[in-house]
Formats: structure tokens, C-alpha cells, sequence
């Protein structure tokens, strides 16, 4: 649905959250890789807001820094005491006009720790606001538990009367199931006049914006109520459990439309999946997988049972068994796992393989190359059609600094090699069981270094290594050992 841009969103975050029993503040809480209060902005930002203020309090400074790098864009207003729902909406109105920013056209007010809202929701808000011609339309809800909410009243005729908050509420009220859900969308202008009107006579001695709704409908103003059709939308986390059940409603819907756009999930109880994350046609998600950040699925791949995938791109085809990934690539058709474990800037190309105990980052490893079992792969560059053997390791750190090392193409290398990086192996070349490579090996040579006896050069990381903390430790043994000749 496409309505006219709103003058304004703005989302109340400045209560402390005590129930969460936490460090960090209630809205910052993560679920489906976002924020609660990142759920609620990227719901909001559907509408394409003129204007975006978080109204901010409690932890201010952690939910501005969390601003700043999810939601650049939001402004926030500060409101110094949690005075009530109206008098926030008044700080972040005051902050605006004190911008020289007039709000003509809609407000929608929403809260920072409702993660289940849908954008689309808060469009049919709008437009069905907008269609009335009100100057506030309550975005209401019938749940199964009312109680602590503020009720919907309405007439014989079903027309919206008023809010009447759970403490206020008659027996006969208690019973009405029709919920204010503590989101509305405003007419700006009334709403700029009317929050300055706002008393904080009433039990909380705060000032509540519930009372705009019923000074608007004073001046004679059309008020509305808009009920939501899915109530889970609209339900506030207060607590862990209760983000624990957000967290499972958010995971099936996203699951829910991954399938309905042609994802088999074999165990939707045991698929997890972040907001962000893109799947392709008939691919096929396992038991146990869990997607995070900015993950890509490509079609026909098949990932899990048990992989924990972070902002890495599966190639079509792929498939990805007992895997953890961090900014990983897998191409194509490439085979990965089981227990396998790809670190950041790990890129295989298509049908490329990595098996079972291989730990490979920052390393890129070409079409077709195999790097079946038991073997690290640091800072490395191997090329096409290539073979690791079993139980080989990149020696890529010398105690100070990370060399690469280069396996040209076709290159079969035996088993338990040892790359000393900086080191290069020419295309076709071979190698022997057990050969450690510190010198570069030419194109189709075979490089074996069995033979050697241990040699012990005595006092080289004195010499080559001076005031690191491994020089320090051997100077520390030497004194000991020269006392113990005393
Ligand atoms: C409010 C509504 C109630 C509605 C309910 C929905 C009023 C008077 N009542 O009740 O009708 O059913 O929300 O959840 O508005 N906040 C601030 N600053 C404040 C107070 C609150 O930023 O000074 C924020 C909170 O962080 C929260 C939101 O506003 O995100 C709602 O506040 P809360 O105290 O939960 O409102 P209720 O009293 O539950
Ligand atoms: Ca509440």
C-alpha cells in the first residue's frame, strides 16, 4: 500500500526497562539480527518519513551510539525524566519545532520495544487515518489477555469514544478484550497544539498522550480506532520470556515466507534466521541452521543440519553440512564440512571442497581445489584444480608478522605438509608425505624433504626476535638454567 509520506515517526524509547534485568537498555535487546528498536525503525522506515526522532532517556548515550550505525537517519530527542508517554511526545514535538521543523501532515508515534510491527501495518494506519479525516487514529488490537492494557471504548453504534487506562477501567471495562496498543497516528498540527495541553492530574501524575485523544475529541474533532489484524504486532517486550516468544513469532514468520517463496525448512522449530538474510528457490535448509547478519543462500543449495552461517554467501548448488562461517564465501557447487570451519575472508570457488577438521581465513582456494581433511589454510592463495593432503598446515605467522603463501594450479601436495609462508608452489608441482616447504618449489617439480635431521640453532630468538615477549621467556629460562649449573 502506498500512502503519503508521514511528516514524521516517532518512537518512544526512554524507559529504563527494569524488568529485562540488564546492562543494556530494554530496546537495544536483539532478535532475527536487529535491535527491537532496529525492528520498530526499519517497520517505520517503510513509510519513508520526512522525519524520525527516538525520544531517548534512560542509557541514552549506548541507544545513540546503537542509532548511529543501524539508524543514521533517526534524530533523537531527550526527554531527562520518564515523565509519561505525553510528555515524551511533547520533548520530541518542542525538539522539532525548536529545529524550525513544522510537522504538517501525519505523526505516527510508535514504541521502541514492539519488534513484531509490521511496516505494512502502520501504512494501513495511515491510510485508513488519512481516509477518515481524524485527528488521531489509536491503532487498537483484540488480545487474548487484556489486563494492563488501556481499553478501547466504544459507543452502542461501535464508534470509538475514548481510552480508558486498565487502573481507571470499570468491571464492565475490564472485560472489553479491544486494546490500545500505545501507537497512533496523529495529525501533526493538532498534535503540535494539543501535547502542550496535556495535565498530569491523574493517579501517575504524568502526563499521559491517551489524553490527547480525549482533548481532540473535546474540541470536536473526528478520533478513530484502527484494529490491527494480527495482535502479536503490537505486543511490547517487558522481559526475557517474553522476547524469548517474540523471538519464535518473528522466526516463524520469516521462516513462513521463505517457504511460501519456495524454501524447503525440514525443522522450522530448529531454523533460525535474521531479518536481513536472502535464500534462494529449492534450496534447503536442514535441522539445526542458523543464519545470521547479512547471509545469502543461493538455489538448489543445502545447508545443515547444523550450521551457524554469518554474513557468507552460499553459491548455487553448494551444500554446507556441520559448518560455522563467518564472512565467508562458498561458490558454486562446493562442498563444505562436515565439522568444518571457515573464518573471515575465506573464499572458495565453485566446486571447490573443504572437509571435515579444516579451518581455513583470509585465503582464497580456486575452482575445483580440494582440501578434503584435518588441515589449516591461513592467508593462502591456491589456484585451480589443486589438492591439500591430509593434515598439512600453513604456516602463516612467524610470532610477529602473517605471510601469504601461493599453490599454483593442479598441484597435488602430499599428506602432513607444512607451507613456512612466504612460500610458493609452481603449477603441476608435487610433493611428498610429510615435506615441509620453506623454499619456493618451481613447476612441476617434486618437493620432498624427508631425510633431514632436527638441527637446533641456540639463541635465535634472542638474536632475531629482541624484546618480544617470547625473547623475554627464553632469557628468563636461560637464567634459570645457568643457575641450576651453579
Ligand atoms: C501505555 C498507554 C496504554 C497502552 C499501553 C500499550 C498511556 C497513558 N497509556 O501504557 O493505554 O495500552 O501504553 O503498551 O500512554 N515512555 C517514555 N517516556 C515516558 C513514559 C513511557 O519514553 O515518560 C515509553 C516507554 O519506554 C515505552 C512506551 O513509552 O516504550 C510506553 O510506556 P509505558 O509506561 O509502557 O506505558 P503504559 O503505562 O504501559
Ligand atoms: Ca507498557
Amino acid at each position: 500500500m502506498s500512502v503519503n509520506r508521514p511528516a514524521a515517526v516517532i518512537v518512544l524509547a526512554a524507559g529504563e526497562g527494569t524488568r529485562m534485568k540488564s546492562k543494556l537498555p530494554k530496546v537495544l535487546h536483539e532478535l532475527n539480527g536487529r535491535s527491537m528498536l532496529g525492528h520498530v525503525l526499519a517497520a517505520a522506515g517503510e513509510l519513508d518519513p520526512h522525519h524520525s526522532v527516538v525520544v531517548v532517556g534512560h542509557a541514552r548515550d549506548q541507544v545513540r551510539s546503537h542509532l548511529s550505525e543501524v539508524a543514521p537517519e533517526a534524530a533523537t530527542a531527550v526527554q531527562e525524566e520518564q515523565n509519561g508517554t505525553g510528555h515524551a511526545v511533547r520533548m520530541a514535538v518542542e525538539d522539532l519545532a525548536a529545529k524550525g521543523t513544522e510537522l504538517a501532515g501525519t505523526v505516527v508515534l510508535t514504541c521502541g520495544d514492539t519488534p513484531l510491527l509490521r511496516g505494512s501495518t502502520l501504512s494501513e494506519l495511515v491510510a485508513a487515518h488519512e481516509k477518515e479525516g481524524n485527528a488521531v487514529t489509536v491503532l487498537s488490537a483484540r488480545v487474548p489477555d487484556p489486563h494492563g492494557y488501556g481499553r478501547i471504548v466504544r459507543d452502542g453504534d461501535g464508534d470509538f469514544t475514548g481510552i480508558v487506562e486498565h487502573a481507571d477501567a470499570s468491571p464492565e471495562q475490564h472485560a472489553i478484550d479491544e486494546i490500545n496498543s500505545g501507537m497512533y497516528a496523529f495529525d501533526g498540527a493538532l498534535l503540535s497544539a494539543v501535547v502542550k495541553r496535556l495535565s498530569t492530574d491523574n493517579a501517575k501524575g504524568e502526563e499521559y498522550i491517551t489524553d490527547a485523544v480525549a482533548l481532540l475529541r473535546g474540541d470536536g474533532n473526528r478520533v478513530g480506532a484502527w484494529i490491527a489484524e494480527d495482535w502479536h504486532e503490537v505486543q511490547g517486550v517487558n522481559n526475557r520470556v517474553q522476547l524469548s516468544e517474540a523471538r519464535r513469532v518473528l522466526n516463524d514468520r520469516l521462516l513462513a515466507e521463505h517457504m511460501l517463496a519456495g524454501v524447503t525448512v525440514v525443522d522450522p522449530a530448529s531454523t533460525w534466521v535474521d531479518a536481513q538474510v536472502r535464500i534462494g528457490r529449492d534450496a534447503v535448509l536442514e535441522p539445526g541452521t542458523r543464519l545470521r547478519g547479512a547471509t545469502v543462500v543461493g538455489e538448489d543449495a543445502v545447508v545443515g543440519p547444523r550450521a551457524d552461517l554469518r554474513d557468507t554467501v552460499v553459491g548455487e548448488g553448494a551444500q554446507v553440512r556441520e559448518t560455522t562461517a563467518d564472512r565467508a564465501e562458498i561458490g558454486p557447487g562446493a562442498t563444505v564440512g562436515p565439522y568444518t570451519f571457515l573464518r573471515p575472508g575465506t573464499r572458495l570457488a565453485g566446486r571447490a571442497k573443504a572437509g571435515a577438521f579444516v579451518e581455513i581465513k583470509n585465503s582464497n582456494v580456486g575452482a575445483g581445489s580440494k582440501i578434503p581433511h584435518l588441515t589449516y589454510v591461513g592467508d593462502a592463495d591456491i589456484g585451480v584444480g589443486s589438492n591439500i593432503g591430509c593434515s598439512s598446515v600453513f604456516v602463516n605467522y612467524d610470532g610477529v608478522d602473517k605471510h601469504r603463501s601461493v599453490i599454483g594450479d593442479h598441484v597435488r601436495l602430499g599428506s602432513d605438509n607444512t607451507f613456512v609462508a612466504p612460500v610458493h608452489v609452481g603449477d603441476g608441482a608435487y610433493s611428498g608425505a610429510g615435506t615441509v616447504i620453506r623454499d619456493d618449489v618451481p613447476p612441476g617439480a617434486l618437493a620432498i624433504s624427508e631425510g633431514h635431521r632436527q638441527r637446533n640453532v641456540e639463541g635465535w630468538t634472542r638474536r632475531k626476535r629482541p624484546g618480544t615477549p617470547s625473547a623475554e621467556a627464553a632469557d628468563k629460562a636461560d637464567r634459570h638454567r645457568a643457575d641450576d649449573k651453579q
